[in-house]
């Protein structure tokens, strides 16, 4: 496999970085301590092209392919997950499923504000009582003949209070289990929809965590996605490219500490010398190192999978479930290599340990991802 980056790839990696660097670096310490959505920063991602990057530009994307996606999600999650997790969630969940499986008039009136970064959107298939186990859903859409009718309740939404369209996942036949499920468009101002308080949370204190409550609010009919019953295969479909994109999140959050690891250890100085030429110190940046390098391959290698129309349910678990051991590993030793400063909120490593650790949880926990892989490996 050939991972030389095209001239549009590594541009498309620059013109990151370089936002990252001015727009989100400035203010990310703030946003965390206070829990501060990057409402403007969004904004101006959403102007760059960098919210619909993947969708076709006739429906107001930027064409791009999942190797600059993976490029643009390592950049801006270096210096700031909260951000990059927006970028995710709107990328590889809302406007991919819809692009992929949603009607004509659907990606007219939804993907195309979505991919254009004009509105958000959001993903919402946790329940209180369903989330690794996700086809357990509560959550119910009945049939109502030219709409559904949806109760229930959605834990922990990404975006929850800033987005303005949610693909909501609903049980309408129960007998039917996960083939009697559907997948739902819900727009914001639908009576009877509620959003809860925001998640006070260890890290990515920046995005916008709620449950999200539904009576009685009334779906119509056209904005079921596919067929009656295909919610649950929607979901799973959604989520193994979702996966790439957390995946790069988490080799973007290693990364970042890495970088800044690398930097202090040179500057340090303990016992007369850089602490860099310690060799405890030395043995650490190159583990971090070799993992991050290991976890970029796998994010390259899933989303080449991707663009070139293979399988990539197993690759992109695969990349998810290492880079984001690499992500917490590499942001422990970040923090040790910077000793007490690493424990203070300015010197950033701190947020980057916290950060990491969702990696390990959302669209599907590492023992999740370990289900899926080895389900794939024993298919044949
Ligand atoms: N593509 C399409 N269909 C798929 C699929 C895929 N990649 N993977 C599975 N399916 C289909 C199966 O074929 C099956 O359909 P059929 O019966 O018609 O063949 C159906 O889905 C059910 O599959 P399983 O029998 O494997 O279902 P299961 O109950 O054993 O669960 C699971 C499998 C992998 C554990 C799944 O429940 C799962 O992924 N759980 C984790 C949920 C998750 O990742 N949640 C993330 C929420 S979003 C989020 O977190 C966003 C964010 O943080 C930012
Ligand atoms: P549980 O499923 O209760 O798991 C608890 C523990 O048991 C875990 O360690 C798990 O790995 C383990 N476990 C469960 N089943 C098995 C098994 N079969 N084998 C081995 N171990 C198992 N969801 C959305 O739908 N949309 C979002 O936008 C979204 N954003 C999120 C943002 C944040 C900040 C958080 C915290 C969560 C978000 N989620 C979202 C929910 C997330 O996907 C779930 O938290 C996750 O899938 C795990 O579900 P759970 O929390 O119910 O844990």
């Amino acid at each position: 496999m050939n991972f030389d980056l095209t001239e549009e790839q590594l541009a498309v990696q620059a013109a990151a970085r370089d936002f990252a660097q001015t727009e989100l670096l400035p203010g990310v310490i703030e946003r965390d301590e206070h829990q501060k959505f990057p409402a403007e920063q969004i904004k101006k991602l959403g102007e760059l092209g960098f919210l619909g990057m993947m969708v076709d530009p006739k429906y107001g994307g930027s064409g791009m392919d999942t190797v600059s996606y993976v490029l643009a999600m390592e950049e801006i999650s270096k210096v700031d997950a909260s951000a990059s997790v927006v970028m995710s969630v709107n990328n590889s969940l809302v406007c991919w499923g819809l692009e992929k499986y949603g009607t004509e008039e659907q990606k007219q009136k939804y993907l195309k504000p979505l991919a254009s970064g004009e509105i958000i959107g959001a993903f919402c298939l946790s329940e209180p009582e369903a989330g690794s186990d996700a086809t357990s859903q509560r959550t119910t859409a009945e049939d109502k003949g030219d709409h559904y009718l949806l109760n229930g309740t959605k834990n922990w939404i990404t975006n929850g209070n800033s987005a303005s369209v949610y693909l909501v996942i609903a049980q309408t036949n129960p007998e039917k289990k996960h083939k009697g499920i559907n997948a739902l468009i819900v727009e914001r101002d639908s009576p009877g929809f509620v959003v809860g308080p925001k998640e006070n949370k260890l890290g990515i204190r920046g995005s916008d965590t709620h449950s999200l409550m539904f009576t009685d609010v009334k779906v119509p009919k056209e904005n079921r996605i596919g067929e009656d019953g295909f919610g649950f295969k929607f979901a799973m479909a959604v989520l193994a490219g979702g996966r790439i994109g957390i995946a790069a999140q988490a080799l973007g959050i290693a990364s970042g500490a890495y970088e800044l690891a690398l930097k202090y250890s040179k500057e340090r100085k303990a016992f007369g010398v850089e602490i860099s030429k310690h060799q405890a110190i030395q043995f650490k940046l190159a583990d971090m190192a070799t993992n991050i390098d290991a976890a970029r391959l796998l994010c390259l290698q899933a989303a080449s999978d991707k663009d070139n129309h293979r399988d990539y349910a197993k690759s992109g678990a695969m990349a998810k479930l290492f880079a984001s051991k690499t992500a917490m590993d590499t942001t422990v030793e970040a923090v040790q290599v910077h000793g007490g400063y690493g424990f203070v909120k300015e010197y950033h490593v701190e947020r980057l340990m916290r950060d990491a650790k969702i990696t390990q949880i959302y669209e599907g926990t590492s023992e999740i991802q370990k289900i899926v892989i080895s389900r794939e490996l024993l298919k044949n």
